[in-house]
């Protein structure tokens, strides 16, 4: 079979293997306090109320001027929410909770290092903070309404400071995930046309205090060869007063800012009136090929869109001590760390380094001492807590009423444990699919209103209207264990506008495939192709297979790798699984499998045939195994994704690549050696 056939065959229908789960109820005692417990919501959101429904939404949200338009299609695809609309998202997140909640925190910081104290920013001090920081952008530095300034910052809460310091001027931030090297941060600061970059001298990560500045002159030398010159650098202290930085600073460039807040002491900056479809924040994602691109999120809607699943869906309450643990580097820190919190007076939680440091105990002792109630994180930290302490939660005092996993599908074994010993049996869990381009959630159950269901999303949340279709755009129905590419049937107050500078790339890239005419203004010809392939069970929850591209083709048979991964993880002994294709002269690709094995436990031929044996019994023969190595940890993205792609190559004896930017890069030769030999 040559790569075309497999292409082909590949288009067609999906068959997929997983299992149905069973049903976790949200307790009583959860349902009597929830936000919402409305199940007519979803009649008020249908498809024929659209986008009428959206209204509910916006009035969460203080306008300075009420809009007119709810969506404006006449530049289709590129929709405009609100239009008419006048709003300060900085106004919305600080200064209209001072009058009853000046004194209460917005947020608490917990420093990596245990010994150092918390940080309490209430409201007050944050309506102080922002406002003074927003009195030197404009006077010092010089940015007004429109400018975009790049942030490469890591968790410290200048963060959202400079964050919101830029919203309430109406300049466009663009966060890069600090992780990322100087080189990545430059490219973002050319794409978006930055003048500006604000960093942070160090920061904790692992027991490290990282220097973090110099990756600040790298970033400006890789601008200024794309052709960008960076006029100033702004460093924020990790600790004020004292530089932790070997780079030095560059006289008339680079500026300490708490040096420079001496002359703004006290001062308050009016916030900007800003139209809802001013673009609030540019925030990159990069795909494995081609530039990173630059999603636009305007201020209206994004900021309708988030605080209204901020409410429903993470149930976020005033008395509430909510904590997600991702990074505001990407986009759930953004929405759901700093805009839809804040736009709620909650209190949010923020920490700065690696959730195992010192130990697997750590987000547990954070938990109990603050009180946390509400916990957000990623399948991979769960996957990582769960190897490094199975039994760890059950020996702190806290407990949670709500627990979210976004980012990747989670296998139904991990959602039990992090149910059971996480959520200790009470917590109730919500699988929040989505993208940095949907701006908030697109599938989830509402925690009060439906079941959950181990490794499936769920419905649609209201107002968002999921449709999978096969390759020839046909529509794939619920129940029938087909899979196919899922699209959503509207657009929705979230979604990003465009890319930035490039509307072509934006079309072609997430509406091209089922565009039904390209000259229409009429958002039902516009499908959102959100390049996921999943499906739809007989309940109507959606269970989301991975990547359109990660799925492999065995014989013409479509696998999904999150359910080999999945059958994986029911071996005891096995803590994490990647699967890749590999080149196979009979079938065309066979699935090449890798496992990393929880604590004490010992590489071995009977692992290896247990995980044979399970993918048997859970997917079927068709899905056996070329190989199964046993590795000793996962080369992953900083973001904490396996990076299949380099798996696939050792498998396949390809060129690796750069694999500089990855979080454990040393481990990829250790996996190659053990795979192909020295
Ligand atoms: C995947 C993160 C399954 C999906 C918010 C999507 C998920 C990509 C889930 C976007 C989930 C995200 N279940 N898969 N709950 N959430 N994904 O842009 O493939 O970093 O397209 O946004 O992550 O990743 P991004």
């Amino acid at each position: 079979m040559t790569d075309k056939e497999i292409v082909e065959v590949s288009e067609a229908e999906i068959a997929a293997h997983w299992q149905e789960e069973e049903y976790f109820h949200p307790s009583m005692e959860f349902i009597a306090q929830a936000n919402m417990t409305d199940g007519g919501l979803y009649g008020r959101f249908s498809l024929e109320d659209f986008p009428g429904c959206y209204k509910e939404y916006a009035d969460l949200l203080s306008w300075d001027e009420y809009w007119h338009t709810l969506l404006d299609t006449s530049d289709a695809p590129c929709w405009r929410w609100f239009v008419g609309g006048v709003l300060n998202a900085s106004y919305n997140c600080v200064d209209r909770h001072l009058a009853k909640y000046k004194n209460k925190a917005a947020i608490l910081y917990v420093p990596e290092p245990e010994a150092e104290p918390h940080v309490a920013l209430t409201y007050q001090e944050l309506y102080v903070r922002v406002n003074e920081t927003a009195a030197l952008l404009r006077d010092f530095v010089g940015v007004k309404a429109g400018d975009r300034v790049t942030l490469h910052m890591p968790m410290v809460p200048e963060l959202p400071i400079t964050m919101l310091a830029c919203a309430r001027l109406g300049v466009i931030h663009s966060e890069v995930f600090g992780g990322f090297s100087g080189k990545s941060c430059g490219e973002r600061i050319a794409d978006s046309g930055s003048r500006v970059l604000i960093t942070v001298d160090g920061y904790y990560r692992s027991g490290k205090l990282l220097d973090h500045k110099v990756k600040a002159d790298e970033a400006v030398e890789v601008a200024e060869e794309e052709g960008q010159e960076v006029e100033k650098v702004l460093v924020w202290r990790r600790y004020p007063g004292r530089y932790v930085s070997e780079a030095p600073m560059k006289e008339g460039r680079d500026f300490f800012v708490e040096d420079v807040l001496q002359d703004f002491r006290g001062s308050r900056v009016a916030p900007v009136r800003m139209p809802a479809e001013a673009p609030l924040f540019l925030m990159y994602t990069s795909g494995t090929t081609g530039r990173p691109k630059g999603c636009q999120h305007n201020t209206g809607g994004y900021l309708a869109y988030v605080t209204g699943t901020s409410k429903y869906v993470q149930d976020i309450q005033p008395e509430d001590v909510y904590w997600c643990l991702a990074d505001i580097g990407w986009i759930t820190g953004h929405s759901y760390i700093v805009y839809g919190p804040l736009a709620l007076a909650a209190t949010s939680v923020m920490y700065e380094g690696v959730p195992t440091y010192p130990d697997a105990g750590r987000p547990w002792r954070i938990a109990e001492r603050l009180n946390v109630n509400i916990f957000h994180t990623a399948p991979t930290t769960i996957r990582m807590l769960r190897k490094a302490g199975p039994e760890e939660p059950q020996k702190y005092d806290y407990q949670f009423k709500h627990m979210t996993t976004v980012g990747e599908p989670i296998e139904p074994e991990v959602w039990r444990w992090y149910y059971h010993f996480v959520g200790k049996g009470k917590a109730v869990i919500v699988d929040t699919w989505w993208q940095t381009e949907t701006g908030g959630f697109l599938c989830s159950t509402m925690p009060a209103i439906h079941p959950m269901k181990p490794g499936s999303a769920g419905p649609g949340m209201p107002g968002i209207h999921p449709v999978i279709y096969d390759e020839a755009g046909k529509e794939i129905e619920a129940g029938t264990g087909k899979a196919g590419n899922i699209c959503i049937q509207n657009p929705w107050p979230g979604g990003f506008e465009t890319i930035w500078g490039d509307r072509e790339r934006y079309v072609s890239t997430y509406y091209e495939k089922y565009c039904r005419d390209p000259k229409s203004k009429d958002w039902r010809d516009w499908p959102y192709f959100t390049g996921d392939a999943a499906m739809q069970g007989k309940d109507g929850y959606y269970r989301i297979l991975g990547r359109v591209d990660d799925v492999i083709n065995v014989a013409g048979h479509r696998l999904g790798t999150k359910e080999l991964e999945s059958a994986c993880l029911v071996v005891p002994e096995v803590a994490e699984a990647a699967v890749v294709p590999v080149k196979d002269e009979i079938k065309g690709r066979m699935p090449d499998i890798y496992v990393s094995l929880k604590p004490k436990q010992k590489a071995s031929r009977k692992v290896e045939q247990a995980v044979v044996r399970a993918i048997e019994t859970e997917i079927g023969k068709i899905a056996r195994p070329k190989h199964v190595y046993v590795v000793p940890d996962m080369p992953k993205t900083r973001s904490g994704k396996i990076m299949r792609r380099v798996l696939a190559a050792i498998s396949d004896g390809r060129d690796i690549g750069d694999v500089t930017t990855l979080a454990n890069p040393e481990i990829v030769e250790e996996i190659r050696t053990l795979v192909q030999g020295e």
